[in-house]
């Protein structure tokens, strides 16, 4: 914000929280630039509302958030921040698969409960990750970072993406295949018509029995209410979501039942949560942003040219 405000006139909105719709098309509708995060909706009716605007700048790389063929309509670019957050998303994606495999979350609480009575040999045992098969779904920059690391670990990876690209290392198998031979799977497609709902009831039922999902891409990939089913009935050993369709998980959401999904890992989308990552993307987002306001190419623009 200090280095916008030396350029540009700011309206920023307080919080806490995002701005409702009202306020953000209220505060929209008087500016020529943008910088929004991924919690406000930047639809076609906010656009049409925005007569001034000439550049729009998510501090975020994924852009789903965004209506971009509407933003295109209306010659403005929209700016996004890739690469600066690949290393620090993968290395969460690891950290809840460690933490699923050896059910540290559930641990924890064990003896927090005051439950921990003695050395046992079958307490709490797990899986280890060493020798164990990887499918990673997507291999975009974080898909090839996660692939990379698991290969130190010891694993075995399966890839499957939409594009055809070869990744050393890495077994690209059909979606179908990649689930029945997995027994961790991570998730990392952006979100997207095509990939809306992509690991569904039919999806969840390939996968191997005793699998374990990793989700830290986009929550509305993941059809919650049969994972939920497919981990009650004991389908799959564990999943670790940082990500979720809605965000906060609403209060009713079977995924919070600690009672009946003990080995079910949360945490509050908090992939590229590093301080100097989230450091890096605010300066992206603010040079896309000063960029767009200067009439120059955006250093890192989503989609297509309007
Ligand atoms: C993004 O930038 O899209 C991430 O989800 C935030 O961590």
């Amino acid at each position: 914000m200090a280095q916008l405000a030396r350029q540009a006139r700011l309206e920023v909105w307080p919080g806490p929280g995002p701005p409702p719709p009202d306020a953000l098309r209220a505060g929209a509708s008087r500016a020529e630039g943008l910088l929004c995060l991924l919690t406000d909706r930047v639809d076609a009716g906010l656009l049409a509302a925005c007569p001034h605007l000439r550049v729009v700048s998510s501090c975020s790389v994924g852009v789903d958030h965004i209506d971009l063929d509407a933003a295109r309509a209306h010659s403005i670019p929209v700016g996004y921040t890739p690469g600066v957050l690949v290393d620090t998303t993968a290395e969460l994606a690891l950290a809840l698969m460690l933490a699923a495999a050896r059910r540290v979350v559930e641990a924890d609480r064990f003896v927090r409960d005051g439950r921990w009575t003695t050395w046992e040999p079958d307490l709490l045992l797990g899986r280890d990750l060493a020798g164990a098969t990887l499918g990673v779904v997507g291999l975009g920059a974080i898909g090839r970072a996660v692939a990379r690391r698991a290969q130190a670990l010891g694993m075995r990876v399966l890839g499957w993406s939409r594009s055809d690209r070869a990744v050393e290392g890495v077994e690209r198998v059909a979606l179908e295949a990649l689930l029945e031979r997995s027994d961790f799977v991570t998730i990392h497609v952006a979100l997207a018509e095509e990939t809306r709902g992509l690991i569904d009831a039919a999806a969840l039922a390939r996968m191997r029995p005793g699998a374990i999902l990793v989700n830290t891409a986009r929550g509305g990939i993941v059809n919650e209410t049969a994972l939920a089913a497919a981990l009650e009935r004991g389908a799959l050993a564990a999943a670790a979501l940082d990500v979720f369709a809605t965000e906060p998980l609403e209060a009713g959401s079977p995924l919070l039942d600690r009672a009946r999904l003990p080995n079910h890992n949360l945490t509050p989308h908090i992939g590229s949560a590093s301080v100097a990552t989230r450091t890096r993307m605010a300066d992206l987002a603010v040079e896309n942003l000063l960029a767009g306001l200067e009439g120059r190419p955006l250093p890192h623009r989503a989609g297509a040219e309007p």
